[in-house]
């Protein structure tokens, strides 16, 4: 099986879209009672009645003129939660084939495998929480359809190497997805435009972290041509609304706000580990390429505790696979993280 649609369910590969109204008339002038829409206006303050761009095309000539990407080797999402469920219906026969994902790790590729009834092997990282290469490869099976690979990895805060990422490349037939959220928060190379050279490779991204718009709910892929091509068949034809489309292209004009707010997080991020560290308290603070640290305490269930009663909310990791002990900590503005450190250092 060497094309992508000889690894798409045959379903999905046989399907006829949904032809919306907006695929059907594209023009912007006109008389419209296609749609069903309510052709008065809206009862919300702005006007909502129009259906949305169902290809999002603005938004995705913006993206590829910044990211220097072709608009058919983008796919925008309800977020990119949205790309990971629609991957694993795209390319796993429920109850037969499966995925394999790499804990400590982000939690929704598992959730959305068990969703949709697709089985998952997991592959636990090293040590460094890098990519145990030989586990991922033995664990594959006939029926291995996806590998999910988050970097920088949520929660641990490192990028996978990519030296073992192109061995897992050079040598996993499956689809590879390679998801990027926190990419921004670091200097390290991305994988971005490598789909050119492994068209079953999926970039995702989104513009919930260092765009700092997780509440429009916008998700990117970047794939082979083909490949997102299946991506947008099985969609909801408006999965993204037009109200997000919107603020999406007011902000991909407004680059300097984000590198901006880059800058400052990344300050923060050192700030947090230089003042944390010395701290009696702490066994270690991971590397981080990302907006967070992974901190080991001595004691992270006394620290939370101590944290929430001072109502500061961080997440607790300790359950998760090497990670005992472990709170992962966002960075904050300059004052929350000030704050965050004088209360951990109450505690010695
Ligand atoms: C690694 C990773 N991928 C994806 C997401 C979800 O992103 P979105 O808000 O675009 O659905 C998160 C959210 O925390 C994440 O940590």
């Amino acid at each position: 099986m060497s094309n992508i649609s000889d690894w798409v369910r045959a379903n999905i590969r046989s399907l006829k879209p949904y032809s919306s109204a907006r695929d059907e008339y594209t023009g912007k002038v006109g008389l419209f009672l296609d749609a069903n829409e309510n052709s008065i206006g809206s009862v919300s303050d702005t006007k909502n009645n129009r259906y949305p761009d169902p290809h999002q095309s603005e938004v995705k000539a913006m993206i590829s003129k910044i990211l220097d990407l072709e608009e058919q080797n983008i796919f925008l999402g309800n977020g990119s939660d949205e790309a990971i469920d629609l991957l694993i219906r795209i390319f796993c026969e429920p109850k037969e084939e499966e995925i394999i994902v790499l804990p400590p790790t982000y939690g929704m590729y598992k959730v959305a495998a068990d969703i949709n009834n697709v089985a998952v092997t997991e592959v636990p990282l090293d040590e460094n929480f890098d990519l145990d290469v030989d586990g991922i490869l033995k664990a594959v099976k006939p029926n291995t359809k996806i590998l999910f690979i988050c970097s920088p990895n949520n929660p641990t805060a490192n990028m996978m190497s990519p030296e073992r990422v192109e061995i897992i490349l050079q040598n996993f037939a499956g689809i590879v997805v390679i998801d990027e959220a926190y990419i921004d928060f670091t200097e390290k190379k991305n994988m971005l435009h490598a789909f050119k050279l492994y068209p079953k490779l999926v970039i995702l991204r989104t513009f919930s972290k260092a765009w700092g718009m997780a509440n429009i709910r916008l998700g990117m892929a970047f794939g082979d041509e083909e490949l997102i091509r299946f991506m947008n068949n099985v969609k909801p034809p408006y999965n993204v609304n037009g109200v997000t489309q919107d603020i999406a292209l007011n902000a991909l004009k407004n680059l300097d706000k984000k590198d901006s707010m880059l800058k400052d997080i990344k300050e923060g991020r050192s700030v947090l580990i230089n003042k944390l560290a010395p701290l009696p308290l702490i066994e270690k603070i991971y590397p981080s390429d990302a907006n967070f640290i992974l901190v080991k305490f001595w004691d992270s269930a006394g620290v939370f505790s101590h944290l929430l009663n001072h109502k500061i909310i961080v997440r607790d990791r300790s359950k998760q696979p090497g990670c005992e002990n472990c709170l992962r900590i966002t960075v904050g503005t300059k004052e929350e993280n000030e704050t965050l450190i004088n209360t951990i250092s109450e505690l010695g």
